[in-house]
């Protein structure tokens, strides 16, 4: 008998999973270490909305009710929110799922999608999960998406390109005039996925929207997600912003129920705290500066992120994780996204960031030098 894995793709059977980082429970079963801090998923770290988490209370006595599978209020308040019509917005559960939907429409064997290397570790798994190919470009820095070198790798092949704006796992950005360059380059029938995860968190005026560019000629998806400044990433919600016939491709091949009753409702609540966006934008602000001044005191080098995570140089990534673990810090090492010197930090409340610099200090300072 045949084995099961020659019954599929080869390049689905070549795959390895997605791995997350690790969850406190885990390190607590593992090493019985408690009271461990999580800097590993670019979580926020103050929680949910309160109003997210009434909206779900009032939701529980519904939950034998499958959801609204039309998803018809999220999608009308996404739409208000950016003064679209209903029928651009696509809902999900998490971008992700949009990620492995846009691949599973428009690459097979023998297409490709185009990405930068050193970017989101899920743009090379949907691409092989759908059968194709993956053309990678360089950065220009050893951190940043370099867009003329994405384009360069397009070729009559390419069905879609993934750009994360700001990257993850660098936390860079790229421009206005550069976007614009870009997308006067790039054929018309190839899918530009802007993965715009961490979109609220960028300062820097420079910084493109891509739903500006979306118009009736290219084929622009914009990604949000609900996971990172709405604290949402526990329930699992995001969107894409694209046009009709794209949106209407994304419904033929979702699974019915795809976004949870209980995700629809705290989104819906979640959108109007403005005060929980805004203290989360000041938390984050507050303590990127913190680590940054930190990391220079300790001689770390980092990227200069956008974000809220931080690319930091510690020589050996895989040890200095192992030993941050050990000290209850949870962080994630950045092996698997070429960097095995460095580790990828996420913005914590500020008494989390002091542990984790102490711990740093320790393992990595002035304290541990003349130790
Ligand atoms: C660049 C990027 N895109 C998408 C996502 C996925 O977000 P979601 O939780 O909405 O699936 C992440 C999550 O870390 C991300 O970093």
């Amino acid at each position: 008998m045949a084995k099961v894995e020659d019954l599929v793709l080869p390049s689905v059977a070549a795959l390895k999973p997605y791995e997350p980082g690790k969850p406190p429970e885990e390190l607590q079963r593992e090493l019985g270490i408690s009271e461990s801090i999580k800097l590993a998923s670019n979580e926020n770290p103050l929680g949910p909305s309160p109003r997210a988490i009434a909206a779900i209370k009032a939701a529980l006595p519904e939950l034998n009710r499958y959801p609204d599978g039309a998803n018809f209020e999220l999608r009308r308040k996404i739409a208000e929110h950016h003064k679209l019509p209903v029928d651009h917005i696509f809902a999900a559960s998490g971008s992700v799922e949009v990620l492995n939907l846009l691949a599973f429409l428009f690459l097979r064997p023998g297409l490709n999608a185009v990405f930068s290397d050193h970017s989101f570790a899920i743009y090379p798994l949907a691409t092989a999960a759908a059968g194709g190919s993956a053309k990678v470009a360089p950065t220009s820095d050893g951190y940043s998406h370099d867009l003329e070198a994405i384009a360069a790798q397009i070729d009559e092949n390419t069905r879609i390109v993934f750009l994360g704006n700001p990257n993850n796992p660098t936390g860079t950005i790229y421009r206005r005039a550069e976007w614009k360059r870009f997308l006067a380059t790039v054929p018309e029938d190839v899918v530009i996925v802007a993965d715009e995860a961490y979109f609220e968190f960028v300062r820097d005026s420079e910084y493109p929207d891509s739903l500006e560019d979306h118009d009736g000629r290219r084929l622009i998806v914009t990604l949000r997600t609900f996971s990172k400044i709405f604290g949402l990433a526990g329930v699992r919600a995001g969107y894409a912003v694209a046009r009709p016939e794209i949106i209407r491709l994304l419904n033929n091949v979702r699974q019915p129920f795809n976004v949870t009753s209980l995700a629809q409702v705290a989104v819906i609540a979640a959108m109007d705290d403005k005060a929980h966006i805004a203290e989360t934008l000041r938390v984050n602000a507050e303590g990127m500066d913190f680590l940054e001044r930190e990391f220079r005191r300790l001689n770390i080098p980092f990227v200069p992120s956008h974000a809220n995570f931080i690319l930091a140089d510690v020589g050996d990534g895989r040890t200095v994780y192992d030993q941050l673990l050990r000290k209850g810090v949870i962080v994630r090492p950045m092996g698997g996204y070429g960097y095995p010197r460095h580790v990828r930090i996420s913005v914590g409340l500020p008494e989390e960031n002091r542990k984790l610099v102490e711990a740093l200090g320790q393992i990595l300072g002035p304290d541990a030098r003349s130790a």
